[in-house]
């Protein structure tokens, strides 16, 4: 299957997904990235994927960096697009376009804490436990059918850097794993929920 993955920094979920990609049935057929300096090209470069940079404070209006993005991941005519670690909010024409082919990983146990800063808020709110999610990517920021989480503990000393850490773990394990339940053809988007070989998760 051909998949487009979206960046805006250091693309370690990027690295997994390369990492696993032939086992996972994916071809990345191009990233792109909101930021020049975002250090997942030079990972997709050395992986011989094809890069683009679309910066999004060259843009007047969140339409047109959208526009410009769709038209990009369009011309690979993708089964499936990736947002991994991809930091900007999309108008509802965008996740429209892609409804039922688009992922987003989100570094907190969704619903709790949709936005910036997961980290250092689950901490601050005395949270025992933490994660990521996986979800489908709806007109609701970070509000999309919850497909996958995974767990963490927040130890008494933790700091946002140690617990992100932690979480990253996890979340370069789960991401490939997610992707490949859509590459086989097992997980799909049906009326808003997403479901697992016929099951609503
Ligand atoms: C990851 O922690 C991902 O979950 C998060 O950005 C980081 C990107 O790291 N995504 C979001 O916050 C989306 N709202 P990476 O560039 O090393 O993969």
């Amino acid at each position: 299957m051909r998949g487009v993955v979206l960046i805006s920094g250091s693309g370690s979920n990027l690295q997994a997904i390369i990492d696993q990609a032939n086992n996972i049935d994916l071809d990345v057929s191009c990233v792109i990235s909101s930021h020049a300096d975002a250090y997942g090209l030079t990972r997709a470069e050395k992986a011989n994927i094809p890069t683009h940079v679309i910066d999004h404070t060259e843009f007047d209006s969140r339409e047109d960096f959208d526009q410009a993005v769709s038209k990009t991941i369009d011309q690979y005519n993708p089964d499936i697009v990736i947002l991994a670690g991809f930091m900007r909010i999309f108008t509802e024409a965008f996740a429209q376009h892609y409804c039922g082919k688009m992922l987003n990983i989100h570094p907190s146990l969704l619903p709790k804490f949709q936005g910036l800063n997961t980290h250092q808020r689950a901490i601050d709110a005395g949270e025992s436990e933490h994660g990521v999610s996986i979800h489908f990517v709806t007109a609701k920021l970070d509000g999309g059918p919850i497909i996958a989480q995974s767990r963490v503990a927040i130890l008494a000393d933790d700091n946002s850097s140690s617990l992100a850490k932690r979480v990253l773990v996890e979340e370069h394990k789960l991401f490939p794993k997610v992707i490949h339940w859509f590459t086989q053809g097992r997980l799909k988007l049906e009326n808003d929920n997403a479901v697992l070989d016929g099951k609503i998760l």
